[in-house]
């Protein structure tokens, strides 16, 4: 079953690279593109060396998905059986302000690859998609079948994709599409060789709360705390990478093993709720590092508690995550310690 060739775009990124070296451990050949515009080469060094013997399954192509011409020479010189598709800009606050950037790359991108993969007959796709689509939930957990809104040009970029894929699939049946919604990956592989490497300053609280530890920043702003939560912070359903590029392995078989699936989306979450104060508190247990909080205004566009249904994935996918805040907090700190300025320190720093 695993006898097969894979696309990964966006196969450099924090998701990507994690998945890649997870196919390749499954026994997959993996093709990875990527324009680099927001992760390293490096990540992708560390993953064959990762992958051991198993590196020769695997090849790196620099190719932005709008440059058709460079996407059809890879298809040209490999017969995939399927694509996940990670590659996309995620960056939700400048997705406000520079949308025509977001719709160009997320949009333009997806609709060149799914092109591109029709004119070389393959038909299989995996697409990141994400809880962003279930807004401020008017209740918890978040099943699949709640009705999707955006709340800001990164959603919206997710949302017309999902939508784009339903209607590709409607239109000819012999595209087989599932949909991943993920909630919110954090932590690392074990081994702490690949992990997450934002550019800039981080949008996300596990990122914030590593270079916080790790000294690159003063202190964490805590985005509100009136929140009708036990502690009054924000909650989430926090997943670890490892399980979460598992869940793109479950995936996949489902693709390959049953014909019936048409365009399917799944949650890839937890089902546990954590707040921003316990996810501080598991942070400074595992790192014996102390976290400075600055009590902040809401955030704009932010919910109060968002976390997943996982009945479906379970059912359908046979995947459930294993890990806890524990072994997030314990892999993020790995990470972190060893590649304090992630994959590329700073002159300065070096
Ligand atoms: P990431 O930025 O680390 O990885 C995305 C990769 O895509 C980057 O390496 C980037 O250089 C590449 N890329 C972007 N545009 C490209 C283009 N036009 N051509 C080629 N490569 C391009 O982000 P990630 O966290 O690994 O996210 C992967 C996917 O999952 C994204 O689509 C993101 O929206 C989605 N997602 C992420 C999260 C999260 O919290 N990390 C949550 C939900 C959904
Ligand atoms: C955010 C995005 C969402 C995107 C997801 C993954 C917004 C409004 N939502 O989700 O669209 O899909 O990232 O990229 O940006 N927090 C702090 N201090 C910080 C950072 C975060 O207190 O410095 C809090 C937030 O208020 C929230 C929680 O931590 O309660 C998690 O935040 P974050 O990691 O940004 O994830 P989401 O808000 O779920």
């Amino acid at each position: 079953m695993a006898d097969k060739n894979i696309l990964v775009t966006g196969g450099a990124g924090y998701i990507g690279s994690h998945t890649v070296l997870q196919l390749l451990q499954e026994g997959f050949r993996v093709v990875a593109v990527d324009n680099l515009y927001n992760s390293s080469e490096v990540a992708i060094k560390r993953v064959a060396e990762l992958a051991g013997d198993a590196k020769k399954n695997l090849a790196f192509e620099r190719v932005d998905l709008r440059d058709r011409e460079a996407l059809d020479t890879v298809f040209a010189s490999t017969k995939f059986d399927a694509v996940i598709h990670f590659a996309g800009l995620k960056a939700v606050g400048e997705s406000v302000h520079k949308p025509l950037l977001y719709y160009n790359n997320n949009l333009i991108g997806t609709i060149t690859l799914l092109e591109v993969m029709a004119a070389h007959d393959c038909k299989n796709l995996i697409f990141s998609s994400s809880a962003t689509v279930y807004g401020w939930p008017k209740q918890v957990p978040c099943t699949e079948e709640f009705s999707p809104s955006a709340a800001n040009v990164y959603g919206r970029t997710k949302l017309i994709i999902e939508d784009i894929c339903r209607d590709l699939q409607k239109s000819d049946s012999d595209w087989r599409i599932i949909l991943l919604r993920y909630f919110n990956p954090v932590g690392a592989h074990p081994s702490g060789d690949i992990g997450e490497d934002p550019r800039g300053i981080p949008n996300n609280l596990m990122p914030f709360i590593q270079q916080v530890a790790v000294g690159r920043r003063p202190a964490l702003s805590v985005y509100g705390n009136d929140y009708n939560t036990s502690d009054g912070t924000g909650v989430r359903d926090y997943i670890h990478i490892v399980d979460l590029a598992d869940g793109h392995i479950a995936a996949l078989y489902k693709l390959f093993q049953d014909q019936s699936i048409g365009c399917e989306v799944y949650n890839l979450g937890t089902g546990k709720g954590t707040s921003v104060l316990e996810m501080v508190a598991a942070f400074e247990k595992a790192s014996g590092k102390k976290i400075p909080l600055i009590m902040a205004d809401r955030r704009s566009g932010d919910a109060e508690i968002v976390y997943a249904s996982t009945e479906k994935a379970k059912q359908e996918l046979n995947w459930r995550a294993k890990y806890g805040i524990e072994e997030m907090c314990r892999d993020q700190w790995n990470w972190a310690s060893k590649n304090p300025w992630g994959y590329e320190a700073p002159e300065s720093q070096s």
